[in-house]
Order: C-alpha cells, then structure tokens, then sequence
C-alpha cells in the first residue's frame, strides 16, 4: 500500500490555517443568511402580496438552483457586469449569505407557523397588541422550533464550504488540492482535510444536542 503521511509534515500548518480561513467565511456567511432570512421570513407571513411574492420568488431560486452555479456566476458575473474584480471572499460570502438566506428564511417561517394557532387567537382574544404578540408570545416559543434547524444550517454551510475551492478561495479542501499537486499524492491530504472536517461538524453537533436539550429541559419545567 503506498502510503506515507510523513510526506504530510511540512505542510501541516498551511493545512490548519485553513480551518480559519474555511469558518471565518462559514461565519460570515451565516450571519448574513441570518439577518437576511429573517427580514425575508416576516415578508413571507406578512400581509402584503408584493412583499410576499417576492420573499417567495427569491427563496425559489436560490433553492432551485445549484450553490456552486450561483457562486460562480456572482464570482464571474460581477467582474463582467460592473468592472470590479471581485475578492474570491466577498464572491464566496455573498453567494452563501444569499443562498443561506433562502433556507433560514424557510426554516423560520416554517417555525413561527408551527407555534399553535390558539396562542395566536388567546393573544388576540385578550387585545394583546400585534408587537407584544410576536415578541412576548409567538417568538420565544417559535425559538424552539428554529435553533436547532438553524444549528443544522450552519453545519450544512461548513460542509458546503468546501465548493469555494473551486474559485481559487484558500480553503480546506484547496489546500488539500495545492498541497496534493505539490506532493504528487493526493490521498493523504485529503484524509487530513476530511478528519478536519468531520471533527468541526463533530463539535458543532454536540453544541447543537446540548442546546436541543435545555430548550427540552425548559419545556417540562
Ligand atoms: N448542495 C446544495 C446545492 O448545491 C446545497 C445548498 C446549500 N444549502 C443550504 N442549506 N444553504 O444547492
């Protein structure tokens, strides 16, 4: 069997680097999914028809097609359109923030609908007012539905990260590739970038079991 990860040695820190390089955009990216998958979650259950096809046409798109498309066409479609080169880092976050967005907005809809209709028409019945509503009432109960999905989208993002390679963006996986073509053997680095990989989704998992269990605990209490 030919192999030989002692060959891997020099290259072990330029491969770790990545690991910042890959959350810091995961990060990035998330955050900007999130805010924007909010603001196209309270379009979607708003009353305005205007506001409402368009959350929902956007969220059709960029679940209808693929990430790497969208991330490629904004990487090469910018440049061409407007004139200015675009960084491999804004074309990766903005792809993934406006992708992330379409699924966060989804899954917050989805996790505001869930919260019974009865607390809703109580609320109503009492003449809460509509922000105390949301806010005290619907909200805080929504959360619960929405983290943990929310946890998953994040993990999704991580491993999905790995298609920024394709634009030349210093990632895991691209330096597994550079540090492959330098070694004339793929197979190692690889397998190190891969380990990587599965103990980051590893721990953002056991993050996400923990924070399940409180909102349980908090539930029978
Ligand atoms: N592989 C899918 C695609 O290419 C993943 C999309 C990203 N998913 C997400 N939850 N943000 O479209």
């Amino acid at each position: 069997m030919n192999v030989d990860f002692s060959k891997l040695q020099p290259y072990v820190p330029f491969i770790l680097t990545g690991i910042w390089t890959t959350l810091k955009f995961v990060f990035v990216s998330a955050l900007i999914g999130l805010l924007l998958g909010t603001v196209l979650a309270l379009m979607k259950i708003s009353k305005s028809r205007l506001l409402k096809a368009f959350a929902d046409g956007y969220t059709s798109i960029f679940r209808g097609t693929p990430l790497i498309l969208q991330l490629i066409i904004i990487y090469y479609g910018v440049p061409q359109l407007t004139g200015y080169d675009m960084p491999e880092f804004l074309a990766a976050i903005a792809a993934f923030g406006l992708n992330s967005a379409a699924y966060v907005s989804e899954i917050i809809r989805a996790g505001i609908m869930a919260v019974d209709k009865g607390q809703r028409e109580a609320a109503q019945a009492l003449g809460v007012p509509y922000r105390p509503m949301m806010l005290d009432i619907i909200l805080p109960q929504a959360v619960k539905n929405i983290l943990p999905a929310l946890m998953n989208e994040f993990i999704t993002l991580t491993k999905e990260s790995a298609i920024v390679s394709t634009i030349g963006y210093l990632d895991l996986m691209r330096r597994a590739q550079i540090v492959g073509a330098n070694l004339y053997r793929n197979f190692e680095a690889l397998l190190f970038v891969g380990l990587i990989y599965w103990v980051m989704v590893f721990i953002m998992t056991s993050i996400g079991r923990r924070v399940e269990r409180r909102l349980r605990q908090s539930d029978i209490g």
